[in-house]
């Protein structure tokens, strides 16, 4: 089973015609509230990609944290372990453009009070995938990492949003990893904060998925947006390409491709597998506006990936 520990937000997102510079206002008719944050997003699309799933997390006592327990119950995702906090729901304030680019600004409200604690040990075992991201406080999703692993947990990180590190700080986040995490999920971006800058890299994604794995011991998966992903482990290399899509909205698109790796590896399947699985997945996932409406199920996803080309062993 994959059990996701993290954040939950009310996404409030706006069409607008052009992202907003700095100290200018852009109007636009209308908004919608939509369920998000990225935890909520992964577990999610694990659940609709048919895994059995449970949450953790935090959320505020007011509406807007009912409604997203609601809509995990909905979407067939055990919210038992999402409890209310003293502060209020995180929220997000998303805005997207008619290029389908965004920006997000997140206030993480009871995010914030979420601690490893509450993850009882009878929930990491054997069988069970944890799930974590960076949108809660980081040292409890490390400590939780640490537990799911000595338990003989799996431990997916997505490193996501892309942390700020000076060079102490990425050398100390990449021995934490090192030491705590079986899977690590990144974009270029996060992939390289984690590299400390990446020098050497040259933007080259799967030289820094190739690094990233060998220094720390783990899988390592790297989204490529429009170029696909990669993925390396144990010294071997694989590449997928994206899903050809008429992309209307991103957001919820890398959360979706964590949630359904997560439950293709939870499934049994290899590496390679998940990651035409998610890869799929995401490209569908872009399709519609906000982080859950156009996530697929396991149907879509089936034959989204049988379309696909192949993925490419290159290393
Ligand atoms: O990854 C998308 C998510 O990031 C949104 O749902 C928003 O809540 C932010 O957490």
């Amino acid at each position: 089973m994959i059990l996701v520990f993290g954040s939950l937000n009310m996404d409030l997102v706006m069409r607008v015609p052009t992202l907003p510079r700095p100290g200018e206002t852009v109007l636009c008719p209308s908004y919608r509230t939509l369920p998000g944050g990225k935890g909520n997003n992964q577990a999610v699309a694990a659940a609709r990609a048919g895994a059995a799933t449970a949450m953790v997390g935090r959320v505020g006592d007011d509406g807007f944290g009912q409604r997203l327990r609601a809509n995990l119950t909905d979407n067939g995702v055990d919210a038992a372990g999402v409890t209310a906090g003293t502060n209020p729901t995180g929220i997000a304030t998303i805005a997207v453009d008619d290029r389908a680019e965004n920006c997000i600004t997140v206030a993480s409200g009871a995010n914030l009070e979420l601690r490893a604690d509450d993850v009882p040990d009878a929930m990491l075992r054997p069988g069970t995938t944890v799930v974590a991201q960076m949108e809660v406080p980081l040292a409890e999703t490390l400590a939780l990492l640490r537990r799911a692993r000595a338990a003989g947990a799996r431990a997916l990180l997505n490193l996501a949003p892309a942390p700020a590190l000076d060079a102490d700080a990425a050398v100390h986040l990449a021995t934490a990893v090192a030491n705590s995490v079986d899977v690590l999920v990144v974009n270029e971006l996060e992939g390289a904060a984690l590299a400390g800058g990446a020098a050497g890299t040259g933007g080259d994604g799967l030289a820094l998925c190739h690094r990233l794995a060998a220094d720390l011991g783990t899988a390592c998966v790297m989204t490529l947006g429009g170029q696909g992903a990669v993925a390396a482990e144990g010294g071997r290399l694989w590449r997928v390409r994206a899903l050809p899509v008429d992309v209307v909205d991103t957001t919820g698109a890398g959360d979706t491709f964590t949630g359904v790796l997560a439950a293709a590896l939870d499934a049994g399947l290899s590496l390679p597998d998940g990651l035409l699985r998610a890869a799929a997945a995401a490209g569908l996932a872009c399709r519609g506006v906000g982080a859950q409406d156009s996530m697929p199920d396991a149907a879509r996803i089936n034959a989204a990936a049988a379309d696909m080309p192949p993925v490419e062993a290159v290393g």
